[in-house]
């Protein structure tokens, strides 16, 4: 297996990963009760104005995960999100998830652009050895922004979640750390 970083095309748009802010809630809470989007994620239930509220209040003091908005270079507006979750400093492993919110935003580059971002803090900022990520095996965009990113395909779990009336095939990917991510002190 390669432990290089692969090559990555430059985005046609500047792309930035930085902290959720509170003008985000709206998007937010939009997004995670789009049941369309979380058909390629998760089994969606929805979620009330006053969970979310707690949740974003507290959204970065959970010390095994963190969350980043994805922005284009110079607009405000947030036009996704990626996480890092279940971080471990002990196996210095996490799981990765990615989200661009409108369909519209989808397709150009942003989602890989962002989360090339987050994999490389993963390694230089949170000095992590791993990060898998769990995909529906009919998420061929997901799979390929992945594939991209260096991510190796290492199963399949099999009718792994009910989603929308049909079982799902979950394919389990994971990225090693490169060795370019270490440099000698
Ligand atoms: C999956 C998701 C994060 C990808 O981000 P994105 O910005 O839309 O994707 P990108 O434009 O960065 O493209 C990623 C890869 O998919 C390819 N791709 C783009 N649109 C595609 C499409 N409609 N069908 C197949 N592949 C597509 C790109 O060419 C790129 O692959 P490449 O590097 O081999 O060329 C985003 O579409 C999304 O949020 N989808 C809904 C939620 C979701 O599926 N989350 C992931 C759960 S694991």
């Amino acid at each position: 297996m390669s432990t290089q970083d692969p090559v990555v095309p430059v985005p046609v748009e500047r792309i930035l990963i930085g902290p959720i802010t509170g003008q985000d809630s709206e998007a937010l809470f939009r997004w995670f009760n789009d049941p369309q989007a979380a058909r390629f994620d998760y089994a969606w239930r929805p979620v009330d104005g006053m969970s979310h509220q707690k949740w974003i209040t507290n959204v970065g003091t959970d010390p095994t995960q963190v969350w980043f908005a994805v922005r284009r270079a110079g607009h405000n507006g947030i036009v996704g999100f990626v996480i890092l979750r279940n971080i471990s400093p002990v196996h210095r492993s996490a799981e990765l998830g990615v989200r661009i919110g409108e369909d519209g935003d989808r397709g150009r580059g942003v989602g890989k652009e962002a989360a090339r971002q987050v994999v490389q803090y993963a390694w230089k900022a949170l000095n992590l050895n791993r990060i898998q990520v769990s995909v529906f095996a009919d998420n061929e965009r997901a799979l390929r922004l992945y594939t991209a990113l260096g991510f190796r395909r290492e199963g399949l779990l099999r009718r792994a979640q009910f989603i929308d009336g049909a079982w799902k095939n979950i394919v389990i990917m994971a990225a090693l750390r490169p060795k370019a991510a270490t440099t000698p002190a």
